[in-house]
C-alpha cells in the first residue's frame, strides 16, 4: 500500500474524504504544526497540503507527488525546498462557482446601490431617485480564463455584460473573445468591471500598476479573487484617490492576514473580504483529485501536474 501524508490543519476532515474515496492508499493526517511521525513519513510517497512547512520535505525522502489543497500554487513554486522535478497538481474544486457569486454580489452591490438603499432606509426617507444602473451591454473584463474565469465570464454575461476574457496568448474561442493580457490596457477605458482571476507568476506579478490603472475608465470596479500580488497596493490606492476607478474589491492581499494598519481597511472605496471568496473544503476539492488518486493507488504516473515553467 502507498501512503499518503496530509498535512493541513483541518487534516481530519481531508483523511476522512480521501480515505473514502481511495480505499487502496494508507493516509494519515497531521496538523502544520503538530507532531510529526518521522518514520512514517519517511516512507510516504503522497503529501497533500496547502503551505509545506519548513524542513518537512527533507523528512520524505521517497516523495513522488504533491497535491496542493488549492488552486493558487505560487507558494508551492517558490518554495525552495520542493525539488523542481516532484509533480505538484493543484485543485480548484468548485472555486469557479463560488468566485461568480462573489463577484455578482459585489458588482451588483455597487450597480443596485446597496449602500444608498440602506443609508435612505436609516434615514426613514423614500429615494425612488435611487435607481439601479443597467448593466446590460456594458463591458467586463476577465483577466485568466481557465475554470474559474470561464464561469466567472459566464455568470456576467449572464446579467448582461459583454464579457471579454484575457489568457497569456490569445486564442480563439466558442464561447468568448479571449485576448492576449498585454492587450488589457487598451481594453481598460471601456470596462465597467475589472476582475483577476489568474495565477500569480512573474509575468502577472504587479501587472495592475499605476501605467494600467491610468488607462481605467473612471467608474471601474477592480475584483480581485487571485493573488494580493497582482497589484500594486500603493498605486491602486492612489489610483483610487485620484477617482481613476470607483472601487476595489479586494479578497486577496499581498500579505495575509492584511495588518491592522493597512490603508485598505479604511478607504472608503474599498471592500475587504478575508480571502473567503473560494472555500476549499474537501467536500468541493476532493472529486478533482480523485483521478490522480486512483492513478497513484495503481502506481501510475499523476497527470495535469503544473507547468513550472508556466508557473500554473
Ligand atoms: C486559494 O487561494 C487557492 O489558491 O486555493
Amino acid at each position: 500500500m502507498r501512503l499518503i501524508a496530509v498535512v493541513h490543519h483541518r487534516h481530519e476532515e481531508w483523511v476522512c474524504a480521501l480515505r473514502e474515496a481511495e480505499t487502496r492508499l494508507e493516509i494519515r493526517g497531521f496538523h502544520p504544526r503538530g507532531p510529526l511521525d518521522d518514520s512514517w513519513l519517511a516512507g510516504a510517497e503522497g503529501l497533500f497540503v496547502w503551505k509545506v512547512p519548513e524542513g518537512l520535505i527533507a523528512r520524505m525522502p521517497r516523495l513522488t507527488w504533491i497535491q496542493s489543497a488549492g488552486a493558487g500554487v505560487d507558494h508551492l513554486l517558490s518554495d525552495p525546498s520542493i525539488p523542481a522535478a516532484l509533480p505538484i497538481t493543484r485543485a480548484d474544486g468548485q472555486f469557479g462557482l463560488w468566485m461568480a457569486r462573489y463577484t455578482l454580489v459585489h458588482l451588483l452591490a455597487a450597480t443596485q446601490r446597496i449602500d444608498e438603499c440602506r443609508e435612505t432606509q436609516r434615514q426613514r426617507r423614500w429615494a425612488p431617485g435611487l435607481v439601479p444602473e443597467d448593466l446590460t451591454g456594458q463591458v467586463a473584463l476577465v483577466l485568466g480564463f481557465g475554470r474559474i474565469g470561464r464561469q466567472i465570464g459566464r455568470a456576467l454575461r449572464e446579467i448582461g455584460l459583454d464579457v471579454q476574457g484575457f489568457v497569456r496568448t490569445s486564442r480563439p474561442d466558442a464561447e468568448f473573445p479571449l485576448h492576449a493580457t498585454r492587450d488589457l490596457g487598451a481594453w481598460l477605458p471601456r470596462a465597467r468591471v475589472l476582475v483577476l482571476c489568474a495565477p500569480l507568476t512573474p509575468e502577472t506579478r504587479g501587472l495592475v500598476d499605476a501605467n494600467l490603472l491610468a488607462a481605467g475608465h473612471p467608474r471601474l470596479v477592480l475584483v480581485n479573487v487571485a493573488r494580493g500580488g497582482l497589484v500594486v497596493t500603493a498605486d491602486l490606492l492612489e489610483s483610487l484617490d485620484a477617482g481613476r476607478l470607483e472601487r476595489a474589491v479586494l479578497d486577496v492581499f499581498a500579505e495575509e492576514p492584511l495588518p491592522p494598519d493597512s490603508p485598505l481597511w479604511s478607504h472608503p472605496k474599498v471592500v475587504v473580504t478575508p480571502h473567503h471568496s473560494g472555500p476549499s473544503t474537501p467536500r468541493a476539492m476532493v472529486p478533482d483529485v480523485l483521478e490522480n488518486l486512483r492513478r497513484f493507488a495503481e502506481g501510475q504516473p499523476v497527470v495535469c501536474a503544473v507547468d513550472r515553467a508556466r508557473g500554473y
